[in-house]
């Protein structure tokens, strides 16, 4: 069923500074203990954060998922990295990971950016436009049939190199 039908009480909206917090704690439970360890983690570290390109989901007020979003460089050019990608347990299977992913992806695109780039799992992602692309570099360790990329204009179209 489409997630406006079955969850119409889900909203969107960019991120704000109020909603740091909250979604820290998030992100903490739905990726646990072992997140830091994570190269994408490692990308968070030295990429700017996008805030206003940052999607937030709520049910009753209450912060339910969410999409954050980073500028980095793919060998020199100028692309967007997303993630955490996260949707509080109880309200998964109903679009909204998906809503957020659409939504932060049409943010950069309007911003004007090029690409977007993830680590994530191939089987979800590629659902949402993401293509694997093995020729990207992140920062350490990582397996490369899960680093994605989107391209949102013609300049994006198959970067490579290293993550910046
Ligand atoms: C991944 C996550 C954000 C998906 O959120 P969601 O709101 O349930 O996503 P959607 O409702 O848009 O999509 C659900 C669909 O994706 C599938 N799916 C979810 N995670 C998947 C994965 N890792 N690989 C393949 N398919 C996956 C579900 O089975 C479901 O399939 P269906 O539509 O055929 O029923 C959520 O499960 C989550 O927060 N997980 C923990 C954190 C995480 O792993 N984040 C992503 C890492 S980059």
């Amino acid at each position: 069923m489409p997630f406006d039908q079955a969850s119409p009480e889900i909203a969107f909206r960019p991120e704000t500074v109020a909603d740091a917090a909250a979604v820290e704690a998030l992100v903490a439970r739905a990726f646990g203990p072992g997140r830091l360890t994570r190269v994408s983690e490692r990308v968070r570290e030295f990429a700017p954060f996008r805030r206003e390109l940052s999607m937030c989901a709520f049910a009753d007020g209450l912060l339910i998922g969410s999409v954050r979003m980073w500028d980095v460089r793919i060998g020199g050019a100028p692309a967007i990295f997303l993630g955490p990608l996260a949707v509080e347990a109880a309200f998964r299977n109903s679009g909204a990971g998906g809503r957020l992913v659409a939504a932060a992806c049409a943010a950069a695109e309007g911003a004007g950016a090029a690409a977007v780039l993830l680590v994530g799992d191939p089987p979800y992602f590629e659902r949402f436009g993401f293509s694997v692309a093995e020729e990207i570099v992140l920062p350490g360790p990582v397996d490369r049939r899960r680093v994605m990329l989107r391209a949102l204009s013609p300049a994006g179209e198959g970067l490579k190199g290293v993550v910046a």
